[in-house]
C-alpha cells in the first residue's frame, strides 16, 4: 500500500523563517528578562545552546523582528567573547534575519536585547485597560510567527527546544510562563523551566494582577479576580476531558496543565501554550455551552503540542487533528447529539471559507508554497476540512483500527515535528497496509491535496438541527409566531444554527425576534456574534448600538474580523471606520494589522 506522494511536495522546507536550521540547530534558550511595564518592553538576555548539523558551518541564523540587539558573545575557550554579527534588512512579514558568526567549536551564545513597545506578539495594557483598573498586565502571542518579536530565536515549528526563563516584575504583579512555574528565586527572580522540547510559536508570557483557583490536584485556573469564580465554573469539566483524551490516545505528557482567562482584548478563542492554555473571557457563559474550546486547547497536547506540524503548509497536522480529537471527546462527556451539532456548525463555516477563499490552492489541506503570511494557513479548512478527513478515515477503518492507530501515531512521533508526508507514510504502514481495500489512492489525494470539499465527505446529520430549521421556515414564513418557536428547548447551538440559516428578513421579523428573544445585547458572545451579523446583512438599525459596544469590548478575531467586513460589505464602511478608530488603541496589535487590511479593501 503506496501513497502517490508528488515528489517536489516531499520536503516542507518552513519558507517563513530565516534560520539556517538544517545546519545548526538551537537546542535550549535561556530568557533572562525584565518585564518593564513603563516602557512597554522585555529587556535582558537570552542565551542559547545549539548543535551543528553540519560540522563545517560557522553560521548560525536566527529569526528577529523588531528586536533592539545590544550584544553578541559566545562562549569559547578563553570564556566569553563578543561575537560578529549582521541583521539584514527588515521583510515586513518575515523581519530581519540574524546571522551570527560561531566559529567551529562553541555551542552556547548570549544575546542582550530588548523587544520594541510595538511588537505584534505582545500586548501591554494600561491599568485602564484592566478589568481591575490599578495594575498593568502583558500577555505574549507567538503563534505563527510572532516568537521572533520575543526573542531572537530559530522561529519555525520544524525546529524543538527547551527553555528556562527567570523574570522580573513589578511587586504585586504575577508572571506565568507556558513552562512549569518554579516560584521565585533568593533575589526575587520568578523561574519557569519547559523541559519537554518545543517549537518557539509555544513560547508564552503573561504578568498582571492574576489569581489562582484549582479545579482538582493538577489542574486550575489563572484570571484576574472579577473572573476567577465563574471561570473556575465555567471549566469545572476540564478533568473530565482530560480523562476522555488520556483514554483515546495515551498519556498527558506535560505535568500540570491550568487555564489562563485573559483580557477580553486576546485575539483568539484560545491558545494552547503547552501546561497553560490562554482563553479568551468570551467562553464564559454561565452555562458551559462554549467549553469545546476547552476541548480544543486540552487536545492540542496531544496533536500540535507532542507532535508539530513541521511547516505552516502541514497547519492541519495540528488543526484539524485538534479539532477532531475536541470532537471525539466532546462525544465522550455529552453525548453524540452535541458532537454531531458541532461538526455540522463546523461545516457550516467550512463552505463560507471556501467559497471566499482568495485563491483555489487555499482550499488544501496540504497548502501550496504561495502562502503570503501563516495568517492564511488557518481558515476554516485547515480546521474543519482536516477534522471531517480524519471522520471519513474513521467511517471507512472502524474505529476498532482507527483509535488504536491514533494513539500511535502520537506515540511515534512524540517531540517531533512532521510533515503532511510523513503523516501519510506512517498511515501507509500502520493502517492502510492492515486493511488495503478501505481507502484508495484517489480518495486519499483528493482529500489531501485537491480543492473544495470531497465527494467523500460524511455529512453531519442533526435531528435537533433539522427541527429548528423546520420551525424556523414556519416562522419566517408566517406559519407562527417568534413566541411560538420552541426555543425553550434550544441550546446555545441550535441557536446558532437558527440565526446562521436565517432567510432575507422584513425590518418586522428582525424586530419580532428581537423583541421576543432580547437579542440585541446578548451575553453569550457567540450567539450575539451571529445574531449581529444577520443585524448587518439585513440594516437592522436597532442592533447596532449594542454592537458598537461588542466591538469595543470584545477583541476576538473571529468575531470582529467579520463584522468589519461585514459592515464594510453592507454599506456600513462609514461606522466600521468610526467604531475601528475608537476601539483600535484597545485590541492586540494582530487584530490591528488584521482589521486595518480588511477596511483598507
Ligand atoms: N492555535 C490556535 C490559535 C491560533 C491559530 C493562533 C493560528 C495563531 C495562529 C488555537 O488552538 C485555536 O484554534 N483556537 C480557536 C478555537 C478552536 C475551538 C477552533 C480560536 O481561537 O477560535
Ligand atoms: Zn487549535
Amino acid at each position: 500500500m503506496q501513497t502517490v506522494v508528488p515528489s517536489e511536495r516531499f520536503f516542507t522546507a518552513d519558507q517563513f523563517t530565516y534560520a539556517n536550521y538544517q545546519e545548526v540547530v538551537v537546542k535550549h534558550a535561556a530568557l533572562n528578562l525584565d518585564v518593564n511595564f513603563d516602557r512597554k518592553v522585555l529587556d535582558g538576555d537570552v542565551t542559547l545552546r545549539f548543535e551543528r548539523l553540519n560540522p563545517d558551518a560557522q553560521t548560525l541564523t536566527l529569526d528577529t523582528k523588531d528586536l533592539l540587539i545590544k550584544a553578541v558573545a559566545l562562549e569559547t575557550n578563553d570564556g566569553w567573547v563578543p561575537a560578529d554579527y549582521t541583521l539584514a534588512a527588515a521583510d515586513p512579514v518575515l523581519g530581519s534575519a540574524m546571522n551570527i558568526a560561531i566559529g567551529t567549536d562553541a555551542n552556547q551564545l548570549r544575546i542582550t536585547y530588548e523587544t520594541s513597545p510595538t511588537a505584534e506578539g505582545l500586548q501591554w495594557l494600561t491599568p485602564a485597560q484592566t478589568a481591575g483598573k490599578e495594575k498593568p498586565y502583558l500577555f505574549s502571542q507567538a503563534q505563527a510567527i510572532n516568537a521572533r518579536t520575543m526573542l531572537p530565536v530559530q522561529d519555525t515549528p520544524a525546529v524543538r527546544m527547551t527553555y528556562d526563563a527567570s523574570l522580573r516584575v513589578p511587586d504585586g504583579l504575577l508572571p506565568l510562563m507556558s513552562a512549569s512555574q518554579d516560584g521565585q528565586d533568593a533575589d526575587g527572580n520568578w523561574t519557569f523551566s519547559m523541559p519537554q522540547p518545543i517549537p518557539s510559536y509555544l513560547i508564552a508570557i503573561a504578568v498582571g494582577d492574576i489569581k489562582f483557583k484549582a479545579i482538582n490536584d493538577t489542574i486550575g485556573v489563572y484570571a484576574e479576580d472579577y473572573i476567577l469564580d465563574a471561570s473556575a465554573e465555567e471549566f469545572a469539566e476540564t478533568p473530565m476531558m482530560e480523562a476522555a483524551n488520556t483514554a483515546l490516545y495515551g498519556p498527558y505528557r506535560w505535568g500540570r496543565y491550568d487555564l489562563i482567562v485573559l483580557p477580553p482584548s486576546f485575539p483568539f478563542g484560545g491558545m494552547e501554550n503547552p501546561r497553560l492554555s490562554f482563553m479568551t473571557p468570551t467562553l464564559i457563559a454561565g452555562d458551559k455551552s462554549l467549553t469545546n474550546v476547552v476541548a480544543h486547547e486540552l487536545a492540542h497536547s496531544w496533536s500540535g503540542n507532542l507532535v508539530t506540524n513541521a511547516s505552516w503548509r502541514d497547519a492541519w497536522l495540528n488543526e484539524g487533528f485538534t479539532s477532531y480529537v475536541e470532537n471525539r471527546v466532546m462525544e465522550a462527556l455529552y453525548g453524540e447529539d452535541r458532537a454531531v451539532m458541532e461538526q455540522a456548525l463546523g461545516l457550516e463555516d467550512l463552505k463560507r471559507d471556501v467559497a471566499d477563499a482568495d485563491r483555489p490552492s487555499l482550499t488544501q489541506l496540504k497548502f501550496t508554497d504561495d502562502l503570503t503570511h501563516p495568517d492564511e494557513a488557518f481558515s476554516q479548512v485547515t480546521y474543519v476540512k482536516g477534522q471531517f478527513f480524519l471522520n471519513f478515515l474513521e467511517d471507512r477503518f472502524g474505529r476498532a483500527a482507527f483509535d488504536p492507530f491514533l494513539k500511535s501515531y502520537f506515540n511515534a512521533y512524540a517531540f517531533d515535528s512532521i510533515t503532511t508526508e510523513d503523516f501519510l507514510g506512517f498511515m501507509d504502514a500502520n493502517l492502510r497496509a492492515q486493511n488495503p481495500d478501505a481507502v484508495t489512492d484517489a480518495e486519499i489525494q483528493e482529500w489531501v491535496y485537491g480543492q473544495g470539499i470531497p465527494a467523500t465527505i460524511r455529512i453531519p446529520q442533526s435531528d435537533a438541527f433539522d427541527k429548528v430549521a423546520a420551525a424556523s421556515a414556519r416562522w419566517s414564513g408566517g406559519d407562527m409566531t417568534a413566541a411560538e418557536l420552541p426555543t425553550q428547548e434550544w441550546s446555545t447551538h441550535e441557536w446558532l444554527h437558527f440565526l446562521n440559516g436565517l432567510p432575507d428578513l422584513t425590518q418586522e421579523q428582525y424586530k419580532a425576534l428581537d423583541d421576543a428573544f432580547s437579542l440585541t445585547g446578548t451575553q453569550n458572545a457567540e450567539t450575539a456574534f451571529a445574531w449581529y451579523m444577520q443585524a448587518i446583512k439585513g440594516g437592522y438599525a436597532p442592533a447596532m448600538p449594542a454592537l458598537e459596544e461588542f466591538l469595543m469590548t470584545v477583541g476576538r478575531g473571529k468575531f470582529i474580523y467579520r463584522l468589519y467586513g461585514a459592515l464594510n460589505d453592507n454599506g456600513l464602511a462609514e461606522m466600521a471606520n468610526r467604531v475601528f478608530v475608537k476601539a483600535k488603541p484597545g485590541y492586540h496589535p494582530i487584530a490591528q494589522r488584521i482589521i486595518s487590511d480588511i477596511l483598507a479593501g
